[in-house]
């Protein structure tokens, strides 16, 4: 732990296991748009902030024919288009690109696999051989395959039989359903121990997400209101301005529910309310968040009906710009009843959460890009001011925004400066920009990061993810065959369905718009 920096830091902690080793990083499914926009503009931006292991490789592993060379050039290309510093530092580049390499092969060819060991073999530093993290960009249909690969090519054992480590880190979507999810768990840990397998939720890796826990565990005040004695409710919004654009084909098959709710939304649910963890080791804080997740009420299909919303935009204008309705997006069916939005009101049925409704929702085509959580605080008692406004006081509220214009806000009432008593909301307010100047680093780089460092903290477990399957499936079997009804419709550029409206109205409450924030 180091002691106050310069910059007014008061610890920093964990930083002597950051020191990472020298690994080599094998990308699979390099061909694809995830490697070019958000892969190496990661790792580009590691090597520039110095944080990448003293020596590295990175080879990209896919079925087109390239050079070293040619996909170099490619990604050079990519960087400049997709990297979130421009322009691209030259002197960095030319340092980084010596370090990236490219493998032509099918991932169902064992001859690929041998080529790409006897490539790790021509790297002089032996850790470089033996620390490998591979990366699977593919569909998840390959990863069982790959893996079996793998194993047969000596290039990833259990970690008792290995010299140096081996890991794999996943990308969404982790399975369709619950079961779908296990069958994938039980082939990823045939050959590889659960502690190599690093499952990413980008969302984790956001600063803000991550700053959940630090603002609820570093700090005395928050904690002791963080309860059903002083919350009413909580709403969390990750609203989206984009419609599905040319990406039809993937969303038919998953939808807003397992798009957004099964991973982002209820992993940020889960770090807002999860009892504190008893360290803050990674295993430590995934007990808690799956022990949250668990306590989630079950859904019946009533209950879904009645505590769950979906909806579907058609055409409409956000920022003065039309937009197609979702049926007729490419590749998107003209009668899909596939949801574009989700509102949900769960229970926690724990004894921190008891009776406090949380109201999720999420949704493309809305006015606004932005993600927050609000907790509101109960009413005051209807006595003094309250009682004077005839219970018009607005009840306190904290926000924390995660994204754009990320910060936090404290909500309260006022008096408005004047000779009568005038009440007014006003608000208290930390912005990240101005406090810590706009240091905004990728999730991504985040991510990679931790993953060779071998820092599971930020990746979801397999009883998480399988616990989140678990509260998705119920909504979804609930939802089968049901096509959308008219109620389940919005319009482009508005808030969602009425009946999103209508869930929150029958408890007394409303959404809250995200708030602009300048
Ligand atoms: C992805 C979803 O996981 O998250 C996308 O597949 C969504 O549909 C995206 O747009 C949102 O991420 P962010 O970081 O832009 O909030």
């Amino acid at each position: 732990m180091d002691v106050q920096q310069p910059d007014g830091t008061i610890c920093n902690i964990g930083m002597e296991r950051k020191l990472n080793e020298p690994c080599s990083i094998v990308i699979f499914g390099a061909s694809g748009d995830l490697t070019a926009r958000k892969l190496i503009p990661a790792f580009y931006h590691l090597c520039k902030e110095k944080l990448m292991p003293p020596a590295f490789r990175v080879i990209g592993f896919a079925r087109r024919e390239k050079t070293d060379e040619s996909w170099r050039q490619e990604l050079r290309a990519a960087l400049d288009q997709f990297s979130r510093t421009k322009p691209v530092d030259e002197k960095v580049w030319n340092e980084f690109s010596a370090n990236l390499f490219y493998c032509k092969g099918d991932l169902t060819d064992p001859a690929a696999y041998a080529k790409l060991e006897q490539q790790l073999n021509s790297f002089k530093n032996p850790q470089l051989r033996q620390n490998l993290l591979f990366y699977l960009a593919t569909q998840p249909s390959q990863f069982g395959g790959i893996i079996d690969q793998l194993c047969k090519a000596q290039l990833l054992c259990k970690p008792e039989g290995s010299q140096g480590w081996q890991r794999l880190v996943i990308e969404k979507p982790f399975g369709h359903d619950l079961a779908s999810a296990k069958t994938l768990n039980n082939e990823l840990t045939r050959y590889a121990d659960e502690r190599q397998v690093f499952r990413i939720d980008h969302y984790l890796g956001k600063e803000t997400v991550q700053n959940i826990l630090m603002f609820r565990f570093s700090n005395s005040i928050f904690e002791q209101l963080w309860n059903r004695e002083s919350v009413d409710h909580v709403e969390i919004t990750v609203s989206e301005k984009l419609g599905v654009g040319d990406r039809g084909g993937y969303y038919e098959e998953a939808g807003a529910l397992r798009d957004m709710v099964q991973n982002h939304i209820l992993q940020v649910m889960a770090l807002v309310s999860m009892e504190p963890p008893v360290s803050i080791e990674a295993e430590s804080i995934r007990d808690e968040k799956v022990k949250l997740l668990k306590s989630i009420r079950h859904l019946t299909p009533a209950d879904v009906s009645r505590q769950i919303v979906r909806g579907q935009y058609f055409a409409g204008t956000v920022d003065g710009q039309t937009r197609p309705g979702y049926r007729q997006e490419t590749k998107v069916k003209p009668d899909s009843n596939v949801e574009t939005y989700v509102a949900a009101k769960l229970f926690i049925d724990n004894w921190r959460w008891s009776g406090v409704p949380f109201y999720l929702r999420t949704g493309k085509n809305l006015p606004m890009s932005a993600s927050e959580v609000r907790i509101q605080f109960r009413p005051t008692p209807n006595v003094l001011f309250n009682a004077l406004c005839d219970s018009k006081l607005d009840p306190d509220a904290l926000t924390l925004r995660l994204q754009p214009n990320e910060g936090i806000s404290l909500r309260f009432n006022g008096k408005v400066p004047g000779m009568s008593l005038g009440v007014r909301p006003v608000r208290m307010h930390f912005s990240y920009d101005s406090e810590f100047g706009a240091y905004t680093p990728e999730a991504y780089e985040r991510l990679l990061l931790e993953a060779i460092a071998g820092d599971a903290t930020l990746f979801i477990r397999r009883d998480e993810v399988e616990t989140a399957w678990q509260i998705v499936d119920s909504i979804r079997t609930a939802w089968q065959n049901k096509p959308l009804t008219n109620r389940e419709f919005y319009a482009a550029g508005t808030w969602g369905p009425i009946a999103a409206d209508e869930l929150l109205a029958h408890s007394g409450h409303a959404w809250h718009e995200p708030q602009v924030i300048k």
